[in-house]
């Protein structure tokens, strides 16, 4: 049995797909988590909505640490994140998935560690590679089966938020290596990597990054790009749940804390 987490970003709140999950509230060191559990294909499958079920929570307010310590709560081993993204990458276009394979921490205010105090200890977890190889071969087999554009690498520059960016910072993450901007990927990833969980993210595009982009951005604009591809991604995630195949790679991620006697709860 897979046990699996799928966390719906901007415009994956409330999945359809899920009618007979039960929803929980988990109680975490740092608050409540709400999840939607239940069992499909033979595997254990919890949702939750990053954003809260009517993206009422803004990015930089986000409970992380409640959702992600909820997560390992439950058993939880793979991950699957959606986010909606500008682009920074002519390449990258509105509609496009990105499997990203790397990213560029900008964010300010959040607490990115279960480790910031003397009982828990001090670690440093490796992160060389934010975004588990494993799981990312897997969300790829599944695009490769699919009818959409899709880019299997990407660089994903995690922005402090509520705002949208200027077009000098977009320039300057652009120099950086960037190629896609979101607010919401570090600290949930590094998270799962010092929870010893398996953490992949898919980015849809939803614009082009401010200044790059002919107009001013706006939140009705990533919502109105999310809706319509929102069926593509819930195809996705379908085919992501019902691939139980393993593939032929093998990530440190369970054992990421190994240095520092494993993650413990
Ligand atoms: N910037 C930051 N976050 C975003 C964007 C953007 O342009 N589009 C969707 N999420």
């Amino acid at each position: 049995m897979r046990k699996i987490a799928i966390i719906g970003g901007t415009g994956v709140e409330n999945p359809e797909k899920f009618p007979n999950f039960v929803e929980k509230i988990i109680e975490t060191p740092y608050g409540q988590a709400k999840c939607k559990i239940g069992e499909l294909n033979g595997n254990q499958v919890v949702f939750l909505s990053r954003h809260g079920v009517d993206h009422g929570i803004a990015p930089h307010k986000i409970n992380y640490r409640a959702n992600m310590w909820a997560l390992k709560s439950l058993g939880t081993e793979e991950i699957f994140a959606t986010t909606a993204v500008g682009s920074l990458n002519p390449e990258m276009k509105a509609g496009h998935f990105v499997v990203c394979d790397n990213a560029l921490d900008f964010t300010k205010s959040r607490i990115n560690t279960f480790y910031d105090t003397p009982e828990r200890g001090v670690v440093h977890v490796d992160f060389t590679q934010p975004y588990c190889p494993r799981i990312r071969a897997k969300v790829i087999r599944c695009l490769e089966k699919m009818d959409v554009t899709f880019h299997k690498t990407g660089v994903y520059v995690c922005t402090e938020g509520p705002r949208f960016e200027t077009a000098a910072e977009i320039k300057a993450y652009a120099m950086l290596g960037g190629d896609l901007v979101g607010m919401t990927s570090i600290p949930e990833s590094l998270l799962a990597r010092e929870a010893e969980m398996c953490y992949a993210n898919c980015s849809i595009v939803t614009n082009m990054a401010a200044g790059i982009s002919p107009t001013p951005l706006s939140h009705s604009e990533v919502v109105g790009a999310m809706a319509k591809s929102i069926e593509t991604m819930g195809t996705l995630i379908d085919m992501f749940l019902a691939d139980n195949e393993p593939v032929d790679i093998i990530c440190g991620c369970p054992e990421a804390l190994k240095e520092f006697g494993g993650f413990k709860l």
